[in-house]
């Protein structure tokens, strides 16, 4: 007992003699590069986002905020990743709903949505719309849904993977039209548009950030927008709750995240470069140009995006579990 009792007043004693230098690096945070993890391939929505306020952080902090793609597994693998790393503010995580969404989906994740991240703060929402390979044979929306009742798994659906935001799309469409499709993950969806644009699938539920250029190249079909109103950046392009599939609607919400016991003072400081990007002309007028803007900044603090996220996770926990769709 008396050997516990000095090993644990050792103990006190060391992390007492650390901790003002572990205070003292928080406040010298940055003093090198911080990665920024999104989840996903290059070139997809979510690398679109990241990269945009990547860059203005970079400016804000002094330091660069080097994007790094670590896709797989529908966004677990990145996050995993920050789950694990040291918190100290250099390695941080973009994501989107999927972060909320995976809790559910993944029933052995290696790691806690709700404990093993500090929120930095939500970003922006993105509206998702459905589009088709340019040769597709249905013309609007109605004769989409009438032709996947017909043709079924005969109709091939790109997504990112289990825990993706166009995997979440694909399963709600599915589930509201009552027929499955036959699915085919990617690392994001930036390499499907690939596959998309090429014939190689028919179908695709993404984000405007990633299909508003293809649209109006005519390169893709846009059978429908998943937001209540329509688009300024596509007017022509109708709602699903304009007749369609009323009740099908998704926004995809991003996130800046830190690993658990981020230092508080670190936390502000990249709360603080966000908040600064959300206010960057330049990230405002090409976030508008996709299709979105960045969230007002009262709900862009940790706390709200705290309580957000665990809103999220309980609102999509029935659904996900209905729906009957695991990934593991
Ligand atoms: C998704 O969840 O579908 C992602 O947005 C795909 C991506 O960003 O590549």
């Amino acid at each position: 007992m008396r050997n516990l009792k000095s090993a644990a007043i050792a103990l006190a004693a060391l992390a007492l003699s650390v901790a003002p230098f572990a205070a003292a690096k928080a406040q010298d945070f940055p003093s090198r590069n911080v990665t920024m993890i999104v989840p996903f391939a290059a070139g997809g929505p979510t690398d679109t986002v990241a990269r945009l306020i990547a860059e203005s952080m970079s400016r804000s902090l002094g330091q660069q905020v080097v994007v790094e793609n670590v896709g797989g597994a529908g966004g677990t693998r990145g996050a995993g990743q920050v789950a694990k790393a040291a918190p100290d503010g250099y390695t941080i995580l973009l994501h989107h709903i999927g972060q909320a969404t995976s809790a559910t989906l993944y029933r052995k994740l290696p790691y806690n949505v709700l404990t093993d991240f500090e929120e930095v703060g939500l970003v922006t929402d993105v509206p998702m719309t459905m589009i088709g390979k340019s040769t597709l044979e249905p013309k609007d929306a109605a004769a989409l849904i009438a032709y996947v009742k017909e043709k079924k798994d005969g109709v091939i659906y790109g997504n990112a993977g289990v825990g993706s935001a166009s995997h979440l799309c694909g399963m709600l469409f599915m589930s509201a039209i009552g027929t499955p499709m036959t699915t085919v993950p990617y690392q994001g969806t930036g390499p499907a548009m690939n596959d998309l644009v090429g014939g190689q699938i028919d179908l695709m539920c993404d984000q405007t950030t990633n299909t508003t250029g293809q649209i109006k190249a005519g390169k893709v079909k846009a059978y429908g927008v998943t937001t209540p109103n329509r688009l300024k950046s596509l007017p022509d392009i109708p709602t699903f709750k304009e007749g369609a599939l009323p009740g099908f609607e998704i926004a995809v919400w991003h996130g800046l995240y830190a690993p658990k016991g981020t230092p508080k003072v670190t936390i502000d400081k990249l709360n603080a470069a966000l908040l600064t990007a959300l206010q960057d002309p330049k990230v405002i007028a090409r976030f508008a140009d996709l299709g979105t803007e960045p969230v007002a900044l009262e709900r862009a603090t940790p706390e709200v995006h705290e309580k957000f996220l665990a809103a999220e996770v309980a609102k999509w926990k029935p659904v996900i579990e209905q729906a009957g769709v695991f990934a593991d």
